[in-house]
């Protein structure tokens, strides 16, 4: 089933070892990242049994000489399989196969200068003694190489900047190509990737619909049937159109609106489901049910805590409407998965977040997870792959509570409607803008707090709305965004006019640490 062929990546804990993982799929090269210590397993068996066309050693924090710092078994050298180290992995390289790494005199940390002196493997598109900008972060360097080695390239502050083993098809590179402040990264990766290795360039997402499918087959049977619980983002939007490509009518989709979503979604969902799909969809009418619930609730963590309890509940009892359910879909995506086999641990949790967890044990279903391989932009391209409109294929991440972590304060339903008709006309003015699929998320947050104003000639006592907008990558930092004047005004004025209980707009100019990007 697995037709293309794969890279590893074994991770020593680097930060960018994602982006190595992007940057090499984005060559339409498929890769998958590893904990290191996969590599330490007697007779590599996982590693044989994955048969990668090459293998990346990713950086990472240590230093190879200090005792207990993540290393592997030298072995791996001898699989015949093309190696490529990169910054801790290149020193790893070095110092096993009998060369020396130290502490360096002058350390490289940021922009340097490399020279390329042997125009091969992964500079074979770079004449010697042409000069390449880089981007390192190094305390350690290579004071020596290995016997069998050649010195490829060198850097004022660091003089083997790139080795290699042309014979042995093992590269070392100091500096990080992955990531953009090397500006030739890419093709230097290109350059391992198709020059070393023999890649055949083939991933693509019309492959991963044909692999996806028939893996989804494969694991529910001819009779299984798979529930998914819709959001109306993107993740579990392309999931269900993935499996309903796979299995057709025996996926039934749960859409619950639990009174807390943006103005039309309800509609939006269901007409691109139900009417452009034709898929299974049940839409739960749990507004009440969750106001009810939420009635005295203005505690942040309180809330999500209800709201994730009550969801389980209902998402529950409507599943257990559907016969043979024995399937639970869910949009989990490849950074999540990297973060939960990750040798580092889990990171601290800020705030609870909302999604199906406890689920599938409590019912006794089983996970299907299709996007479990992808990145966020990959999923937007498969979305778009299997026939789902751009709109909802780039849409902005929205928080699983919804509304209600935007409406500070008490949740009513008077004041909810007031939120969704300015969020509706911050969206249009924003999209309008051509803004709204470059900025990570833009929203407004109705605060509790009035202040008077005049409208006409009318004294006004009505609630603030604060707009956010951030740029992010994955939500975890996040920079506030420099909107034009313009738009602000035009955003402010159509809200305070429009929209009956907001008198004042403020813009929110907190980036990510130390505000969070939610208000709650
Ligand atoms: P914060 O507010 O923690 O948000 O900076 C980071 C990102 O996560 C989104 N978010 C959530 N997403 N369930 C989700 O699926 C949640 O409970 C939840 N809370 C926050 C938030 O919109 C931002 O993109």
């Amino acid at each position: 089933m697995t037709a293309h062929q794969t890279i590893l990546i074994l991770d020593f804990g680097s930060q960018f070892t994602q982006l190595i993982a992007r940057r090499i799929r984005e060559h339409a090269v498929y890769c998958e990242i590893h904990p290191y210590t996969l590599a330490n397993e007697p007779g590599f068996a996982a590693i044989r049994a994955m048969k990668p066309a090459g293998i990346v050693l990713s950086g990472g924090p240590s230093s190879v000489y200090e005792e207990g710092a993540p290393s592997i078994h030298a072995g791996l050298f001898d699989l015949g399989i093309p190696i490529l180290g990169i910054c801790y992995g290149a020193q790893l390289v070095a110092r096993l196969l009998g060369g020396d790494v130290r502490p360096a005199e002058r350390r490289e940390y940021g922009r340097a200068s490399v020279r390329v002196k042997v125009q091969d493997g992964v500079f074979r598109t770079v004449a010697p003694g042409e000069e390449l900008t880089v981007w390192a972060s190094h305390g350690d360097h290579v004071d020596g190489l290995p016997p069998g080695f050649v010195h490829t390239a060198e850097s004022d502050n660091c003089r083997f900047s790139g080795f290699a083993n042309a014979e042995r098809r093992i590269h070392g590179v100091q500096f990080h190509p992955e990531v953009v402040h090397t500006p030739r990264g890419a093709e230097l990766l290109g350059n391992w990737l198709f020059g070393v290795v023999g890649a055949r360039g083939d991933w693509s997402m019309a492959s991963f619909v044909d692999e996806a499918v028939a893996r989804i087959r494969a694991q529910v049977g001819d009779d299984g049937r798979i529930i998914c619980g819709l959001s109306g983002g993107v993740d579990s939007s392309v999931a269900a159109a993935l499996i309903h490509r796979a299995i057709g009518d025996r996926l039934t989709c749960i859409f619950v609106d639990n009174g807390l979503l943006r103005r039309g979604e309800r509609d939006y969902v269901a007409s691109i489901f139900r009417d452009h799909f034709a898929v299974d969809l049940r839409v739960v009418d749990g507004e009440q049910r969750f106001l009810e619930k939420l009635a005295d609730v203005t505690d942040p963590e309180k809330k999500r805590k209800v709201i994730g309890y009550e969801f389980i509940a209902v998402f529950e009892e409507e599943a257990h409407t559907i016969a043979n359910a024995r399937f639970l879909a869910q949009g989990t995506l490849y950074p999540d998965v990297i973060e939960s086999v990750s040798f580092k641990g889990p990171s601290a949790v800020i705030k609870s977040h909302h999604n199906v967890g406890g689920l599938p044990e409590r019912m006794k279903l089983a996970l299907v997870e299709p996007l479990r391989e992808l990145f966020k932009d990959e999923v937007r391209q498969l979305g778009l792959e299997l026939g789902l409109p751009r709109h909802m294929v780039w849409r902005q991440p929205f928080p699983g509570p919804g509304l209600a972590v935007r409406c500070l304060g008490a949740l009513t339903k008077p004041r909810l409607d007031v939120l969704r008709a300015a969020d509706a006309i911050i969206e249009e003015e924003i999209r309008a803008a051509g803004l709204y699929e470059s900025i990570w998320q833009s929203f407004g947050v109705l605060l509790p707090v009035r202040s008077v104003g005049v409208m006409g000639d009318a004294r006004t006592y009505e609630e603030t709305l604060a707009l956010r907008a951030v740029h992010s990558r994955d939500g975890m930092t996040a920079d506030w965004v420099p909107l034009p004047y313009d738009l602000l005004g035009r955003i402010s004025s159509r809200v305070i006019n429009e929209v009956r209980g907001i008198n004042r707009v403020v813009y929110d100019i907190t980036s990510k640490p130390p505000g969070t990007i939610e208000w709650e």
